[in-house]
């Protein structure tokens, strides 16, 4: 068969439904596209390590909190959905999405073996026609150079025998505005033909597929828009310590500077940053510029204004705790909100858990309220976690405490019975504007 042939063949078969959709990795990035494909009838296979994962998808229930579990009831009951750990089907999928993670090692490097895995398991089953398109954030070049070689070594080519491509996931969970479909996907191929194809594949779920010229192009436009947020995030906490010296409210700054109609660009101080991507994904292009011999400045900055903010806020505690005449040994405090943003249940990179286990390291009694995560275990930001439950705010529970730590500002959150009941309240994301006896900005 031609390569016009195989590629118009898979493409008559994106355009007819009839592909068979492969999503490697069902977490945050994965189940949403899968249940996408599922709700416009194309067949999907979910492939995951996690066999509790796995497990609950096939009994028709979400695992993520945003994630309507009735929408993966009907994509499964219509077994539209499945998935499983037998990677020995990836030849099943005439596409394969990849979505795993994408973390860095302790010392800040890419740790690439999550990719390097998925991609030595679709080698072992590679067959000619099929597209691979890489999800995951990642260094330009991670799609032409690593998946590509490794692929290759089956002694097919790309362009030829099958089509790679990259596309970056946006997805902002939690977000009801701007969801999987209605985000615009950039798109770039390895090759003309497996561009094409991606963007044909995207086009089916997504209202707005952006082409780049290439994979490469694809992978710095996912790192720009991270590193673009990193950087924004970092300059307004600094702003914010500036402005505390100069007895200047961050927040009313903030809201009179987004009065202004053009040039400017709304970020909010808080806690740190959190989250998969932000605090992690601007280091892939680090480690990559330092192979051209150049140092990423604004990258390396970012990072250590960021990771200065759980400091900062627990010296704004111990300050406001000293001034009372306590100190944060022995101290009853609250941690409100554990999740690393509003409204959503991941705690994944959260300064939360840096500020927590620094407190009890100190000596505090920590508890802490989160709505949407009613306990913790064991995390790698802090080893030896205690496992602890979400206690319930009550007029009771509030005013027991030394000092409540907001940290997250979920809104399903009485803040009126906590600014009436609470002893001390350090506010790190501006819910008080107005000021109060018991309370300080930090
Ligand atoms: N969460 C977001 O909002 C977001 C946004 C944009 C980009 N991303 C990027 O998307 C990628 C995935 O992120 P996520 O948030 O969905 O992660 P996640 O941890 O929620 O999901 C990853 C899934 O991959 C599975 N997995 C791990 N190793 C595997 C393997 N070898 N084979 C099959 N499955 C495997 C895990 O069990 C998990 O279910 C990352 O590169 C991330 O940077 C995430």
């Amino acid at each position: 068969m031609s390569n016009s042939n195989q590629k118009n063949n898979l493409l008559t078969k994106i355009q007819n439904g009839k592909a068979i959709i492969g999503i490697i990795g069902l977490g945050y990035v994965g189940l949403p596209l899968a249940l996408a494909y599922a709700e416009k009838d194309f067949k999907v296979s979910g492939f995951d390590v996690d066999l509790n994962k796995v497990k609950t998808l096939n009994s028709g229930q979400s695992y993520i909190s945003h994630i309507d579990g009735i929408k993966v009831k009907q994509a499964v009951k219509s077994k539209r959905l499945s998935a499983t750990a037998d990677f020995s089907r990836l030849n099943e999928p005439d596409v394969i999405i990849i979505c795993v993670p994408t973390p860095l090692t302790p010392q800040l490097d890419p740790d690439m073996s999550y990719i390097v895995k998925t991609t030595e398991q679709i080698k072992k089953c590679l067959r000619a026609g099929q597209l691979i398109v890489l999800e995951s954030t990642t260094y330009p070049g991670t799609t032409e150079e690593l998946v590509k070689d490794i692929l290759e070594q089956t002694g097919m080519a790309c362009g030829r025998d099958f089509y790679l491509a990259f596309s970056p996931e946006r997805e902002d969970p939690g977000n009801k505005k701007f969801y999987t479909t209605n985000i615009p996907k950039i798109v770039g191929g390895v090759d003309k033909d497996s561009g094409d194809l991606a963007r044909a594949i995207y086009e089916k779920v997504i209202q707005q597929t952006v082409r780049v010229g290439n994979a490469r192009t694809a992978e710095a436009v996912k790192l720009t828009e991270n590193i673009f947020r990193a950087v924004n995030i970092a300059m307004v906490n600094e702003l914010k310590i500036i402005y505390e010296r100069m007895n200047i409210d961050i927040w009313e700054v903030l809201d009179a500077a987004s009065t202004k109609p053009f040039g400017f660009m709304r970020f909010n101080p808080g806690p740190g940053w959190g989250g998969h991507c932000i605090p992690l994904d601007p280091f892939y292009l680090s480690w990559k510029a330092r192979e051209c011999g150049i140092d990423t400045k604004f990258i390396e900055l970012a990072g250590e204004v960021n990771r200065l903010m759980p400091g900062y806020i627990i010296g704004k505690l111990q300050q406001a705790l000293n001034e009372r005449g306590k100190s944060i040994k022995g101290s009853k405090l609250m941690i409100l909100g554990l999740a690393y943003k509003k409204d959503i249940n991941d705690t994944r990179e959260t300064p939360a858990y840096k500020i927590m286990h620094r407190l009890t390291e100190m000596g505090a009694k920590i508890s802490y309220h989160d709505p949407f995560v009613s306990e913790i275990k064991h995390t790698r930001q802090w080893p030896g976690a205690p496992v602890l439950k979400s206690q319930k705010l009550t007029e009771k529970t509030i005013a027991a405490k030394d000092a409540i730590i907001i940290i997250t500002d979920h809104t399903p959150v009485d803040y009126k019975l906590i600014a009436k009941k609470a002893k001390l309240i350090i506010d790190s994301r501006g819910v008080y504007r107005k000021q109060m006896k018991n309370l300080v900005k930090a």
